[in-house]
């Protein structure tokens, strides 16, 4: 499979920021893996000897940085659901100076859009070092982790020049279901997970969020255009998500954002919310949603505004976001999107330059 880059993708066309046009990009993006991963049998399109290497781990360990740290920790529910591998996921700028007591069998999986970041590749040179076999999730071929990784497999995202990291994360995240199904098809593993069918769901979902734009600038308007920090909760998967929400909100727009466990919330940090400091909650996840709508509940008697993101199945009258039905496996490549998208109108409406924020560099090579 190659995938072809012209011109058009490195330009802004009619767009006035490239944030904006690579979050609209994420549905092109999801059918392009699909294709590029998936043939028309269904059968999946990867080395056998990297399907080999991952059935013979005992453990995954998943190893990045900023935003593809946070595609890591989605990724771990979805290869420990659907193939049964356990996984473990780790900062590269913690992991390789304070490696754990590693499983016997370690199969270490390199998630890095730029797949330059220095904090990932001193642990890679570590781990080439023991012997270990490894892969490389990236959007750049040719690049320094993959060339030093036994595998690579493509994000097919395009170019993603905004700093910002969108379609490089929701890639990664469709990277992670695609190859954990064909390892568990691989392990033999029944599960009745149609994943090609499952991915069209979801960008089709992507897609009706990415036209509800003004309805999102709306809600940033309202949420986000004036406070000076704000919170994102959710549990299991959404507390995942909401990492990444919070690292969207706070990167771009300067809010001070925080991502929490909803549950943890009360142990502490609940001592943070005043009267109008904005709370989004993250609700897609039916086995603890009534706990996190009793959370919200916590929040808002002391003075939060909240927003709610439900999936249709869980959404109560009242909810400002509504998610399309979608299986809880590919539901994080959804869930997000709001959240990109409240973060660049955030921004604007705050008078930022959305792609080129403050301190930060797009591929940071120092570790
Ligand atoms: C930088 C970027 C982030 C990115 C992180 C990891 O800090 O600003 O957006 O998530 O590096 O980058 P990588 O290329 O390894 O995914």
């Amino acid at each position: 499979y190659q995938a072809t880059i012209d011109d058009s993708d490195i330009s802004k066309g009619t767009y006035q920021y490239y944030m904006l046009k690579e979050i609209d990009e994420q549905p092109a993006v999801l059918r392009r893996l699909t294709q590029a991963y998936i043939n028309d049998d269904g059968e999946f399109n990867f080395d056998s000897k990297l399907i080999e290497g991952l059935k013979a781990a005992d453990r995954l360990y998943i190893v990045a940085a900023g935003t593809s740290y946070h595609a890591g920790l989605v990724g771990k529910p979805i290869f420990e659901k659907l193939a049964k591998k356990p996984v473990e996921v780790e900062l590269a700028s913690e992991f390789g100076y304070n490696m754990p007591l590693l499983s016997e069998k370690p199969f270490f999986i390199y998630l890095s859009q730029s797949g330059e970041t220095a904090d990932s590749r001193q642990v890679l040179v570590k781990t080439n070092a023991l012997g270990y076999p490894s892969l490389t999730i990236t959007n750049a071929p040719g690049s320094t982790l993959s060339r030093e990784a036994d595998f690579t497999l493509l994000l097919h995202a395009g170019p993603e020049i905004a700093v910002a990291s969108t379609k490089a994360y929701t890639a990664q995240i469709t990277v992670e279901v695609i190859l954990a199904q064909a390892l568990a098809a691989a392990e033999g593993l029944e599960n009745n997970f149609d994943v090609k069918h499952e991915l069209g769901l979801a960008a089709n979902a992507i897609q009706t969020i990415v036209d509800s734009k003004d309805k999102m600038a709306d809600l940033a308007k309202t949420y986000f255009a004036k406070t000076r920090n704000a919170f994102y909760i959710g549990r299991g998967v959404d507390y995942c998500t909401s990492l990444e929400a919070a690292l969207k909100l706070k990167e771009v727009s300067y809010i001070q954002a925080e991502g929490f466990a909803a549950g943890e919330l009360k142990h502490g940090t609940i001592s943070l919310i005043e009267d109008g400091t904005p709370v989004a909650a993250i609700i897609t996840d039916p086995a603890t949603a009534s706990h996190t709508r009793g959370n919200i509940q916590e929040v808002e008697a002391r003075g939060a505004k909240t927003l709610r993101i439900a999936s249709e199945a869980l959404a109560q009258d009242g909810d400002q976001i509504v998610l399309p039905k979608l299986s809880t496996v590919v539901i994080p490549i959804v869930s997000i999107v709001p959240a990109q998208l409240l973060a660049y109108y955030a921004t604007l409406q705050r008078g930022y330059n959305v792609d080129q924020p403050r301190n930060l560099a797009k591929s940071v090579t120092v570790e």
